[in-house]
């Protein structure tokens, strides 16, 4: 065991046990962390930390840091292959101080990287006697060997940042299982996931629950398929409403006649057809919400009838005199320019100012295409349980061209492109012909939305260093030496932006 306390690597270690108990890092920085510190404490000049993919037995390079990192990144080891395939086999912390003729030694990487290795120890990352990953240092400056105590301390860190792994993909597991109950939960109840990751959509999301816990009614705009009717359930399911029905209505979808009779109801005998008596949509939604989809086509005589209940809670059913009362919270979306409609006389003003209480307007995907991975992520993983079919993702090409893609039919349009791929994609990957996109009709320069210079800056921000990002493998250390900045600064600035790995 350790001879003496060096107070170094005791205070270091004490710094990485806060860390792990802080959750102020993602799973990545910490491990990355985690090595960086054992790297300086036993004086290596490189390191990689692998983990093992126990489906096809090879270890991948998960952090890979030194001079060479990036490239190192790329290459994986079968089991049993090399020193550090060596260390998941046996299961044994190993130095070895003459690399060049350990036998076990694969000089192909070394060759290939052109980073030739004289000193090497490696040790297995353990969870209950099972090795799940190495951490293999190389390379002891100043042409010195590695010793016993440098393999006790790398073997403390190692276990610390196995506890960091597992945890880290426990609670993962666990917030997957959660997600995946509370969706079919509302499945079944016939509501739908919102998936959100860009800022204007996370803004979306706080004003609606606030607009949730009011009575207004809320009059959602937007482009078709950018998600409307999403958040009017959202804004029902917010609400303290939310035990009570929502009702949905298509206003374009039926003539006159019988939307009235389809919102209002109607008693035997109303007409030709009416040979009972029927409740109508708001009578349903007593004490829940109605949902007006496509308000825009809603005639103008059931124009007047809808300012009279939004006024006065009260209407009669078609055929009858006697004034019905309900509680109904009115929601109405449109994807017409209801102004230039009123401008032209079809719609009512006074219905109109009165709907427009709190207008939500939903922007086009095109506008927030740091949504379009996670959406993409989460159609793909549906269509997959639906069709059991099984990818790892969506390669490079996919994700870029999805990236740049202008989505004219919004939200809709990715996920029936998604759908499309998963159905008819033939590799382990989603690539870039499964998804079948057509090339960009307009440039979206034109576009309204926020114009604001700390949004262009913060957009500029965001793809100038995902960028960086992509060509240095997502290896964060390396990225920030590139960009000049401290690496702590670079992952609060990953967080901040919301910059993702679209391979993860
Ligand atoms: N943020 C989102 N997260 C998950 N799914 C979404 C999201 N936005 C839209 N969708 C999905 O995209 C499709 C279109 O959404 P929705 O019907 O709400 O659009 P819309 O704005 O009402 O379109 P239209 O104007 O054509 O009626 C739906 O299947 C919906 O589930
Ligand atoms: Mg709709």
């Amino acid at each position: 065991m350790l001879s003496k306390i060096d107070i170094q690597k005791f205070n270091t270690l004490i710094e990485i046990s806060n860390l792990i108990n802080s959750n102020y890092l993602d799973i990545h920085s910490l491990l990355t962390e985690i090595i960086d510190s054992a790297t300086r404490l036993c004086e290596g000049e490189a390191s990689s930390l692998l983990l093992t993919d126990q489906e096809n037995q090879e270890l991948y390079f998960e952090i890979a840091l030194g001079a060479k990192g990036a490239e190192v990144r790329q290459f994986t080891l079968k089991v049993g292959e090399g020193i550090a395939g060596w260390v998941v086999k046996h299961n044994k912390s190993i130095i070895v101080n003459d690399v060049e003729n350990d036998r076990r030694y694969l000089n192909t990487i070394s060759q290939q990287i052109d980073y030739p290795c004289k000193t090497m120890m490696a040790v297995p990352m353990r969870i209950k006697d099972n090795c799940i990953g190495v951490i293999e240092l190389l390379n002891k400056k100043s042409d010195k060997y590695f010793v016993q105590e440098d393999l006790d301390w790398l073997e403390i860190f190692a276990n610390q940042a196995a506890i960091a792994l597992i945890n880290a993909r426990s609670i993962e597991q666990a917030r997957n299982e959660i997600q995946l109950l509370q969706d079919q939960l509302k499945i079944d109840q016939g509501y739908h996931t919102l998936v959100a990751k860009s800022q204007v959509i996370m803004d979306k999301i706080e004003i609606i629950d606030r607009v949730a816990k009011t009575d207004s009614s809320v009059l959602i705009l937007g482009e078709s398929g950018v998600g409307k009717e999403i958040f009017a359930e959202q804004i029902h399911i917010r609400s303290a409403r939310r035990d009570k029905p929502f009702v949905r209505v298509n206003c374009a979808a039926l003539p006159e006649g019988l939307l009235e009779s389809e919102l209002f109801g109607h008693v035997k005998g109303a007409f030709t057809n009416a040979v009972n008596n029927r409740r109508g949509r708001f009578e349903m939604a007593d004490g829940g919400t109605i949902f007006l989809d496509e308000i825009g086509d809603l005639p103008l005589a059931l124009q007047a009838k809808l300012l009279r209940v939004i006024q006065q809670r009260t209407f009669e059913k078609l055929g009858s005199d006697t004034s019905i009362t309900v509680n109904v919270r009115i929601l109405a979306a449109t994807n017409k320019d209801i102004e230039a409609l009123v401008g032209r006389g079809e719609f009512r003003t006074d219905l109109y100012y009165r709907l427009n209480v709190l207008p939500i307007y939903i922007p086009p995907l095109r506008q927030r295409t740091e949504d379009i991975p996670e959406l993409a992520g989460f159609f793909l993983k549906k269509c997959m349980r639906e069709t059991k079919k099984q990818f790892e993702g969506f390669s490079r090409k996919a994700m870029e061209s999805m990236l740049a893609y202008s989505w004219p039919g919004n939200v809709r349009e990715l996920e029936n492109c998604v759908e499309r791929a998963c159905v008819i994609g033939k590799t382990k990957w989603i690539e870039e012909e499964d998804l079948f996109l057509k090339p960009n009709i307009q440039p979206s320069i034109h576009d309204e939305g926020d114009r604001s210079l700390k949004t262009a800056i913060n957009s500029f921000k965001a793809h100038y260093i995902q960028k960086a990002l992509d060509e240095n493998k997502w290896n964060q250390t390396e990225t920030a030496r590139v960009l000049d900045i401290q690496r702590t600064y670079l992952s609060r600035l990953i967080k901040e932006l919301e910059i993702t790995n679209p391979k993860e």
